[in-house]
């Protein structure tokens, strides 16, 4: 097995660091590896040897007897380089280097130090100064955030530890799916651009979302950028965009900002969608794991209510998404299934009226025609409809018709509207609270398909 390999998806792991003390990094390190339900050999490493969870425990990594592929490291940085010798010793092929107090506090020596020994063995290192890293397929939870991730297949890579924790938590608030969360840290090793390869050919990732405040090798991240960008979304967050967010970045992660225009001019060009906040990041990589992209440039509105379809065709118009008025025999086909006061043009606004049979007729009608390549449906709540249903009925409809054009949606108004799309979401249907958010997402997927047409892809 390659290094990053033994990352992912190792046989067997030693936490060298375990400890009995639920207060420990440690503790919490082993106890989420058990609660995520990693099915590999487990090792905690404590000077003592004794038990932990449960768990058999060894003086050192080399006193274990059988094979190590992944060393998760949570001691003392003093003691990272005695430990790290060992797991060369021990034939460990890559290691997570969870300490703090390497270069973020100064200490240049040690962490050439580390990065050395890890060169020397040929060990893949990530870190140090992380919180370690989650990945699905593997049921591995080797961090010390939150013990429960919601699964899917957006690789989430960010360079901010705490954030990382936090976006763990609103995996399961919001029901986004990820298949990974990699802390980079100080990259004495492993770079964004290590990862980036490795996800571009991840079978269990759809979509990456990076969160950077700047680049060690800026070249070789958006080398890597483009190579990945023809396969799958590449998304990013960069921060430091203001004179007061690069001090902030340079003073947090040591990280040169460099100038904003030249990254986003960069990030254009390697076909990578800057996202300008997280809540938007994630919007669009939940459709983009969701659904397929558009199957050509016309989007296709359909709603009950005039307001909202305006503002959508407005946000689409300024994102760059086409919204033409549509063939006369398709609005022929729309007028049947709405009242004689309904509009079939483009937004198709089916009228407070509508109820399920409508919406599964239309959208049926939408995902049917070869004309649409992509189509966003509206829903205001009404005191006639209900919105649970309607949201069921569109995603039966996706379901038999096999949906292979985006279709996103949007249900405004109360909690029921809240039920109907996190009923949408389950099924695979992205919904989203405003009309706004779900162009947005859509307009992220339009720009990959150009970037990829542009490359002849
Ligand atoms: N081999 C095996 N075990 C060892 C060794 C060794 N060489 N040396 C120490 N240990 C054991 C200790 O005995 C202890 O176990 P015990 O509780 O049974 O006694 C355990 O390892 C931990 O060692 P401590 O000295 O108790 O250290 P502590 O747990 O306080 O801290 C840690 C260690 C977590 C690595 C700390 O030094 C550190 O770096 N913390 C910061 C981590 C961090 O924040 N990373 C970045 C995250 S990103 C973000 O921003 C959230």
């Amino acid at each position: 097995m390659s290094g990053l390999a033994s990352m992912f998806s190792p046989r067997s792991i030693a936490v060298i660091g375990a400890s009995r003390n639920p207060r420990k990094i440690g503790y919490e390190l082993v106890s989420n590896i058990l609660a995520g339900g990693y099915e590999g050999k487990l090792y905690p490493v404590n000077p003592e040897g004794a038990e932990v969870m449960g768990l058999k425990s060894y003086v050192s990594v080399k006193a274990i007897p059988g094979e190590v592929d992944l060393a998760v490291i949570a001691v003392p940085a003093v003691h990272v380089p005695e430990v790290l010798e060992e797991c060369g010793q021990k034939g460990v092929r890559a290691a997570l280097v969870i300490s703090s107090g390497f270069r973020e506090v100064g200490n240049l020596e040690l962490e050439k130090r580390i990065a050395e020994i890890a060169k020397k063995y040929g060990i893949r290192m990530l870190g140090p100064n992380i919180f370690g890293l989650y990945y699905a397929p593997s049921k591995m939870n080797a961090t010390f955030g939150l013990s429960r991730v919601f699964p899917g297949k957006i690789a989430f890579i960010t360079q901010s530890g705490a954030l990382g924790i936090a976006m763990m938590g609103w995996t399961n608030l919001y029901r986004i799916g990820v298949s990974a969360v990699v802390s980079m840290g100080n990259k004495a090793d492993v770079e964004e651009a290590d990862m980036l390869d490795y996800f571009s050919e991840d079978q269990h990732t759809k979509a990456v979302l990076m969160y950077i405040e700047g680049a060690k090798d800026g070249r070789r991240l958006l080398d890597s950028m483009s190579r990945t960008s023809l396969r799958k979304p590449v998304i990013v967050i960069k921060s430091g965009k203001t004179d007061a967010g690069a001090s902030a970045a340079s003073s947090h992660t040591g990280s040169l900002a460099g100038s904003d225009r030249v990254y986003d001019a960069a990030f254009k060009q390697s076909g990578a969608l800057r996202a300008s906040d997280l809540a938007q990041a994630f919007d669009w990589a939940k459709l983009m794991t969701m659904q397929p992209p558009p199957a050509n440039d016309d989007c296709l509105i359909i709603t009950n209510g005039g307001g909202v379809g305006v503002m959508a065709a407005d946000a689409c118009e300024e994102s760059g998404i086409r919204i033409r008025p549509l063939p006369e025999d398709l609005q022929a086909g729309f007028k049947k299934l709405m009242p004689v006061f309904g509009n079939s043009k483009n937004p198709v606004d089916l009228t407070g009226q509508a109820y399920e049979e409508s919406y599964a007729k239309s959208v049926d009608l939408a995902l049917r025609d070869q004309r649409v390549g992509s189509v966003i449906v509206l829903y205001c709540q009404t005191a006639i409809t209900d919105p649970v249903s309607i949201a069921k009925s569109i995603a039966e409809t996706c379901e038999s018709q096999g949906c292979e054009k985006t279709l996103v949606t949007s249900f405004v108004g109360g909690a029921q509207c809240n039920e109907a799309m996190q009923k949408l979401d389950e099924l695979g249907i992205p919904s989203y609270p405003i009309p706004e958010r779900a162009v947005s997402a859509v307009a992220a997927f339009y720009r990959w398909q150009r970037y990829k047409a542009k490359k002849g892809i």
